[in-house]
């Protein structure tokens, strides 16, 4: 039996397979009117292949708590009811596909207000539908991003209370698990790092005080976030600097303490908060990071960076690295990237009646 086809439960939940789609944004929503934010039928579509494909868990991309906390105006969003109900067409045909649906809840801080990627993704200010950014300290991602404000207290608390509400609309919209967005340098990252964290109150320093943002947000959600349903964190496990970043011993660290309040497993990713930080990219580059909180912690983990080959994937489950790895860009090219390794392992997928004539 193969390690990627085996079934994986976490809490109530059972995912069928450990074949993952990890978020990623599709840049395509309404930057503004009443459909603001909604998924349409582009995201529609993007998902459902995957599903299709067999795809045991799918995680859709970096949504917004708020109109402010998208990375551009064409993200998703799930601050009102309207975008609620555009979701529940897509879980719906997930679950229809025996595929779990997830949600990345996200706020993206500092590097909120850019264009989409394949226009440059430069900062947009007010004329192209953007605003200003918000961070814990006012300190600019990178030359030529505007200097962000700097929030107040009562403003992180009315963020907290904004990823509480976005988890309340996701489990209406049908999903089954919520994957808090720590990563990449965006807001929850800009607290957690000592390199975007310049604060000097209770929100910075010391590292329970840069750690309490996030784990104030982990709790709002977990106390709205049923009992049986699990919740997942998204870190970035080093920023990739030497001296005054977050490193791989935070994170193993910051694990326990996620474990503590209620989060079931960490999907392990590295950098994007320095900018200038120098990545040594390779198949697999994120793996050790996964397998160090696995091996270090009691909290279940997921790999992801650079998992494309049927094989690589299975070792990496098999070894005890990973309870689960995550597929990105490789799904982008290959929808159907589960079917395809399971007919080469001999695991059990979910193959679409309508696709019956293709096994
Ligand atoms: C088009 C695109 C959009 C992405 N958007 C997100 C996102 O919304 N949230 C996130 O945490 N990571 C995002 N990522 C990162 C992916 O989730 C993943 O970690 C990364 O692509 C590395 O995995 P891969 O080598 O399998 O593609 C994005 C990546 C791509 C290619």
């Amino acid at each position: 039996m193969s390690a990627l086809f085996e079934t994986y439960t976490l809490r109530e939940v059972t995912i069928p397979n450990r074949v993952w789609m990890p978020p990623m944004c599709q840049y395509s929503a309404a930057p503004d009117g009443p459909e603001v934010g909604a998924p349409n039928d582009w995201h529609f579509a993007h998902y459902a292949a995957r599903a299709a494909g067999g795809t045991g868990l799918i995680i859709v991309e970096a949504t917004g708590v708020s109109a402010e906390g998208r990375i551009s105006p064409y993200d998703l969003g799930i601050w009102n009811d309207t975008q609620v109900e555009a979701f529940r067409r897509i879980t719906r045909f997930l679950v229809a596909q025996g595929t779990v649906p997830a949600i990345q809840l996200a706020h993206a801080g500092r590097k909120a207000s850019t264009d989409q990627p394949w226009k440059g993704g430069a900062p947009v200010g007010a004329d192209a539908h953007g605003w200003q950014p918000v961070a814990p300290s006012p300190v600019e991602f990178a030359e030529g991003h505007p200097v962000p404000t700097e929030l107040t207290v009562d403003e992180i608390q009315e963020i907290v209370g904004q990823f509480a509400d976005a988890a309340r609309r996701a489990l209406a919209a049908g999903f089954e698990i919520a994957e808090i967005h720590g990563a990449h340098g965006y807001l929850i990252n800009e607290f957690l790092s000592p390199y975007s964290n310049h604060r000097t109150d209770a929100y910075g320093g010391s590292y329970e005080n840069r750690t309490r943002f996030a784990l104030q947000v982990v709790d709002a959600v977990r106390e709205v976030w049923p009992d049986d349903k699990p919740l997942f964190f998204r870190i970035s496990a080093t920023d990739w600097v030497e001296g005054d970043g977050w490193t791989a011993d935070d994170t193993v660290r910051f694990a326990a303490d996620l474990r503590a309040h209620g989060i079931d497993l960490l999907d392990v990713s590295t950098g994007g908060n320095a900018s200038g930080a120098r990545i040594p990219v390779r198949p697999g580059y994120q793996v050790p990071f996964a397998a160090r909180v696995k091996a270090e912690t009691s909290l279940p983990v997921a790999a992801v960076g650079l998992i494309t080959e049927v094989e690589q994937a299975e070792k990496i489950l098999a070894n005890g690295e990973a309870d689960a790895v995550l597929l990105g860009r490789e799904l982008l090219r290959n929808p159907s990237w589960a079917r395809h390794a399971a007919r080469e392992l001999g695991g059990d997928v979910h193959v679409p009646d309508q696709y019956h004539r293709s096994v």
